[in-house]
């Protein structure tokens, strides 16, 4: 069979990412806003997005920010706190301003200090949330600081997650930036409620990369990777053609200076190369004819919406991430594999 040079598919979306805000968020915007058609935006800014009036603000600044020409539609999500008000967040979702609600338990990850400290803190507005269809966002990590940082997504699944499921069954769940076989497992086994994105990073590196070469900054975030039969498992759920897989970045800018320090925190900028990261994951497992279904059409289908009309147009011809992103005002952010090559080129 002939080698596949070039692929079209449907405009994707990216259900998972991080657009920070002012000089940040102008400089990152226009890379997913070149490749993909609208992103769920997440609401862990410092302070965090938790009523309407604040997320339709960040709308309109994300708005603002776009590249002239540029037609890309945030979707906005709802930081969801011990106390927070299930009528802001359903009449927000009603408004047409919230398109999900994202769970971050308390401490698991960058700004998700006022997140959920006990779900039993939150049972009332969740039984809201599944009465008015909204998806919940879920980063699946246990915050027991006894738990093996490897083991944490694995714990979460046992102890919040499968209960969570089981007392909302209407709920409506996303498992984000899923690492682990044993997430791909409960995914697939859990009814059509839930469904889980997959980062490109997370099918690209193991945990090795934290520490080829000496300790890397560049290669952490969390969930962090995990040893290789995980990223073999994800790999195998992604091309799988089942539709509870779909994308979801995770690009999660941070200043050099944030990565590269004694304590350097946690995400990945994947944003600049995204979408040709994941295209050469399908055509490393000679699936390409997948990709569209987890780039453009299962994400929509899971959030009751319609699929992109338009088209991108992706070519072997090679390429690279670009180099550090400059930021208004001296600041500096690193891609992932910056500088590396790249297999396939999205042809504007
Ligand atoms: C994210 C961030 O920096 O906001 N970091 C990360 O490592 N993924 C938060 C998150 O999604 O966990
Ligand atoms: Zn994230």
């Amino acid at each position: 069979m002939a080698e596949t040079t070039g692929i079209t598919i449907r405009r994707p979306d990216d259900w998972h990412l991080h657009l920070r805000d002012g000089d940040m968020l102008r400089a990152v915007l226009p890379f997913t806003a070149r490749q993909f058609a609208r992103a769920i935006v997440m609401p862990n800014l410092a302070p965090p997005v938790t009523t309407a009036a604040a997320a339709e603000a960040y709308r309109q600044r994300i708005a603002d920010a776009l590249p002239p020409g540029a037609s890309f539609t945030p979707l906005m999500t709802c930081y969801l706190t011990d106390d927070a008000d299930a009528d802001e967040i359903v009449d927000g979702h009603a408004a047409g301003i919230f398109t999900a609600v994202k769970l971050y338990p308390a401490g698991a990850t960058t700004n998700s200090a006022n997140g959920v400290t006990d779900m039993d803190n939150v049972l009332g507005v969740l039984e809201r949330i599944q009465e008015a269809g909204i998806p919940l966002l879920v980063h699946g990590e246990t915050t027991d600081p006894d738990v093996d940082i490897f083991h944490r997504e694995a714990v979460f699944i046992d102890r919040t997650l499968a209960p969570l499921l089981e007392r909302f069954p209407g709920l409506k769940v996303v498992f984000e930036h899923i690492t682990t076989s044993d997430a791909v497992d409960f995914v697939l086994a859990a009814g059509d409620t839930l469904a889980a994105t997959v980062t490109a990073h997370h099918l690209m590196i193991n945990r090795n990369a934290l520490f080829e070469g000496g300790l890397n900054p560049h290669m952490y975030c969390l969930p962090v990777a995990k040893r290789e039969p995980h990223r073999l498992a994800l790999r195998k759920a992604v091309v799988s053609g089942v539709a509870k897989f779909f994308l979801g970045t995770d690009s999660a800018p941070h200043a050099l200076s944030a990565k590269e320090a004694a304590c350097g925190c946690a995400g990945i900028f994947s944003a600049p190369s995204a979408v040709e990261h994941y295209a050469q994951v399908f055509d490393e497992e000679g699936a390409l004819d997948q990709f569209e279904a987890f780039a453009s059409l299962n994400g929509p289908m899971f959030y009751g919406l319609a699929a992109n009309d338009e088209t991108i147009t992706l070519k072997k011809t090679g390429g690279s991430v670009p180099g550090d992103v400059s930021v208004e005002g001296g600041v500096a952010v690193k891609p992932f594999l910056a500088g590396q090559p790249l297999t396939w080129a999205l042809v504007d």
